[in-house]
């Protein structure tokens, strides 16, 4: 035999990274880093961003506007001085090599002058109490950028004249980005540090137990909290209602922009609505509180226990909030207690209520991430094959505006997709469609979120949809309609959702799906949905203009009260209503259960095999995760006995016998898997002979 196996799958590995490294006549950027500016190896993220002459590559790197031309690669074990060149690019080097946008290869790059700069995000790698680990950057109170955070390295901005053909250009990295110069009363470091509280905004933070005794390190969730006119710290007798505003990172705004909205600000720290006006009337006495929650992930943990991301619902609800109804005089019951939010904060919202109806009286969700995966944006999930174009050709959009009445398409889900990819590979770019995979998916056995489709060609995986069925909130509350969590009854009529049918990002579709599945079961009014048709994406809940929303929710909270109009009833809010036990979510999608799902081949073979046996021996190629590509030979006393074969998991496949049995020859399958983001892994079955 000419080849063995060995030669065989190096051969095919070879093909597969030699791609990116065969440019000799393009584009190479080699990146040093200078003497004492690292004093360990690090791990990381490189992105290199090319801005037109004289543009700051960092002005505009958005997905929808930015002129820039920006490549990525994995960093390991970078050094001072050690240097990393970056060269080519194509669909098959986003691990290893370089992947660019929205040039793929650097071979692509239009020659003219440019303004480059050279970033690295560092990785740090960490065990989780599951037994995980991944390597990834920890935030610092910074709102998880996607670059430039602070730690990262970074180059000077340099002049470069692109010339088309071969080319080297050396830059090096000089700088760290400084990180966040906190003056409050810090506590953990660099982690979520605190701002200064002024009279009426408050910051809490704490460490939170679950979390810490996840990541195996340090975590801190913090809130800032919104204090109304006349509140009394002494005065523990007068209590007040509080509405949990969910969101992305606030730094230090307070809920509903109150240090950013300076209108906003001075009536609610006067106590009064138009004060100067005839219908001037006192601002509603709630406390608003909205939550600092970025994870290694996201500038947002999205408030509920997930497997990749860990109990962040429980750092929240278990802990933060009692620490905060023990600071503070809240009125510490389900009534008084609303989840509201916008988009990131939409979902967070409904989830919480529909998790937690224990916890919360009710949920004002406005335009929220998609509540039903029929609808993921404008993704078919459990339909598509594709996540990027529908069946019949379409292309799938994922942000769009509105002029002149007139749709105008500003960037598709594979441009945005690939956009993400440049900023991290295995769902680290901190962006959007990254988070979805990281919050609705399970953990893959590569340790990193197991995503719903290839990041490149968008080929949709059903088996890792299938695991996102639990984060569906229309699958999930129908699937619990009756029984113990009685979620017909329990989250009746606490369920308010607004959506502009013109939203930028196709959110209204989701929610459609989500009223159809939802009132199908409880007929109409079970929850309450409002559509506007001119709207977009923004604003309060069914677009009221703030002091009518927070009239709104006070009103609500008032009806809803022991003495109201309408009292919440107490066998709703009780807790076997509630779901997303962080128990649970890990034994659904931790690591143990990514072992779990994998098998190595198997022959199956009679138990006692009959001498001059000729028939044919059956295998299984052994379970994988969703999107391996695999492929198979047999060994014959180790050595391969024929050509390596395509074959789809959980394929049986058939060994032809040559011979009669007679013991002489070892017989084993050996199937090599490969997939985006994971090592390439040969398993091998037990030896039978033949
Ligand atoms: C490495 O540098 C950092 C920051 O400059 C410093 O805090 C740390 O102690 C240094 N570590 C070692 C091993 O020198
Ligand atoms: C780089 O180019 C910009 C505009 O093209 C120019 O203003 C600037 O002076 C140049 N910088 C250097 C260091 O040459
Ligand atoms: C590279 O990017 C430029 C500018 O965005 C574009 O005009 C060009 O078509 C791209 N080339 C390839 C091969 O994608
Ligand atoms: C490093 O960057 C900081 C800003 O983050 C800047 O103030 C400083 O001058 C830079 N140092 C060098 C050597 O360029
Ligand atoms: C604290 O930091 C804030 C914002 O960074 C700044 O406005 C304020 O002046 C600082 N306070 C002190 C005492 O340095
Ligand atoms: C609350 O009580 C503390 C300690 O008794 C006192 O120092 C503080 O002035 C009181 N605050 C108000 C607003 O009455
Ligand atoms: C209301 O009137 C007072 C006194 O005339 C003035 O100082 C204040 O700016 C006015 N406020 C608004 C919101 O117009
Ligand atoms: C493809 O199907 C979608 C959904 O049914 C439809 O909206 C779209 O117009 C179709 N596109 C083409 C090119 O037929
Ligand atoms: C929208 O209408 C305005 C005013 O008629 C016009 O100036 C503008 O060009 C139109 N925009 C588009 C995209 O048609
Ligand atoms: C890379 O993948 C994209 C998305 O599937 C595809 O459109 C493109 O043709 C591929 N390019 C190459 C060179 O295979
Ligand atoms: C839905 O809720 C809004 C806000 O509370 C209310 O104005 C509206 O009447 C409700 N719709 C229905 C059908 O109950």
């Amino acid at each position: 035999m000419a080849w063995t196996l060995t030669l065989a799958v190096c051969t095919l590995a070879a093909v597969a990274l030699a791609a990116p490294f065969h440019n000799d006549d393009g584009l190479r950027v080699e990146l040093s880093v200078v003497d004492g500016l690292l004093n360990r190896s690090t791990d990381g993220r490189i992105i290199l961003m090319f801005a037109p002459a004289g543009i700051d590559p960092l002005d505009d790197y958005d997905v929808t506007s930015s002129p820039d031309q920006i490549f990525g690669k994995n960093a390991f074990k970078l050094q001072s001085p050690e240097a990393v060149t970056l060269s080519g690019g194509s669909n098959f080097s986003t691990d290893l090599g370089v992947w660019g946008w929205p040039n793929v290869s650097m071979n692509d790059l239009p020659a003219q002058s440019y303004s480059v700069q050279a970033f690295l995000t560092r990785y740090e790698t960490q065990m989780r109490s599951d037994g995980s680990t991944v390597s990834v950057r920890f935030p610092c109170g910074d709102g998880a950028p996607s670059i430039d955070g602070p730690g990262s390295l970074k180059t000077s901005i340099t002049n470069v004249t692109v010339t088309g053909g071969s080319q080297t250009i050396e830059l090096a990295f000089d700088n760290i980005t400084a990180g966040q110069d906190f003056n409050g009363s810090e506590i953990g470091g660099c982690h979520q540090g605190n701002y200064e509280d002024t009279t009426y905004l408050k910051y809490v933070k704490i460490r939170s137990e679950k979390l810490s005794r996840f990541w195996g390190r340090d975590m801190f969730v913090g809130a800032n909290v919104v204090l109304p006119h006349g509140y009394n710290t002494n005065d523990t007798a007068k209590r007040y209602p509080v509405i949990y505003s969910q969101g992305h990172w606030p730094g230090d705004g307070g809920a509903f922009r109150y240090s950013r909205d300076e209108a906003f600000a001075s009536a609610w720290n006067e106590g009064v609505v138009n004060a100067n006006s005839s219908e001037s009337r006192p601002t509603p006495k709630l406390i608003l509180v909205t939550f600092r929650h970025e994870t290694p992930f996201y500038d947002d943990s999205y408030a509920v226990n997930n497997a990749n991301m860990g109990p962040w619902g429980d750092a929240i609800n278990e802990e933060l909030i009692p620490y905060i109804d023990q600071t503070f005089n809240t009125i510490a019951q389900p009534y008084a207690r609303i989840q509201e939010g916008g988009s990131t904060g939409g979902w967070d919202s409904a989830a919480n209520l529909i998790f937690r109806p224990d916890l919360f009286g009710a949920c004002f969700s406005s335009y929220p991430d998609s509540l039903d995966f029929h609808r993921h944006q404008a993704i078919p999930l459990y339909t598509a094959e594709n996540a990027y174009q529908l069946a019949n050709g379409s292309i799938i959009n994922s942000i769009r505006t509105f002029e002149n009445d007139t749709e105008v398409i500003l960037a598709s889900t594979a441009q945005e997709n690939h956009w993400e990819l440049t900023f991290g590979t295995s769902s680290r770019s901190f962006l959007q469609w990254d988070v979805w995979q990281t919050v609705f998916g399970v953990q893959g056995y590569n340790n990193y979120p197991l995503e719903a489709w290839d990041k490149v060609t968008g080929e949709i995986y059903p088996g890792a949809v299938e695991y996102w069925k639990h984060m569906d909130l229309a699958h999930y509350i129908t699937s619990n309609w009756d029984g113990e969590k009685n979620l017909g009854e329990n989250l009746r009529n606490r369920i308010f959702v607004y959506v502009g049918e013109r939203d930028d990002y196709f959110l209204n579709g989701g929610v459609h799906e989500f009223d159809s599945r939802v009132t199908a079961k409880g007929g109409p009014g079970w929850a309450n949905f409002t559509y506007i048709a001119q709207n977009g994406h923004g604003g309060n809940y069914q677009d009221r203009e703030i002091w009518d929303y927070l009239e709104l929710l006070s009103g609500w909270i008032e009806d809803h009260s022991p003495e109201g109009a309408t009292p919440l009833p107490r066998g709703v809010t009780v807790p076997s209503a509630r779901g997303n036990y962080w128990e649970e979510v890990l034994a659904y999608g931790g690591r143990e259960a990514a072992v779990a799902r994998q098998a190595s081949p198997v022959i199956y073979q009679h138990e006692k095999p009959r001498k001059h046996d000729t028939s044919a021996l059956k295998a299984s190629v052994g379970r994988w995760d969703p999107g391996m590509s695999l492929e198979a030979v047999w060994l014959l006393d180790s050595k391969p006995s024929c050509q390596p074969f395509a074959v789809m998991p959980e394929q049986t496949v058939t060994y032809e016998r040559k011979h009669r049995w007679s013991r002489h020859a070892k017989l084993q399958l050996a199937v090599t898997g490969r997939k985006r983001g994971y090592e390439t892994e040969t398993r091998k079955s037990e030896f039978v002979w033949i």
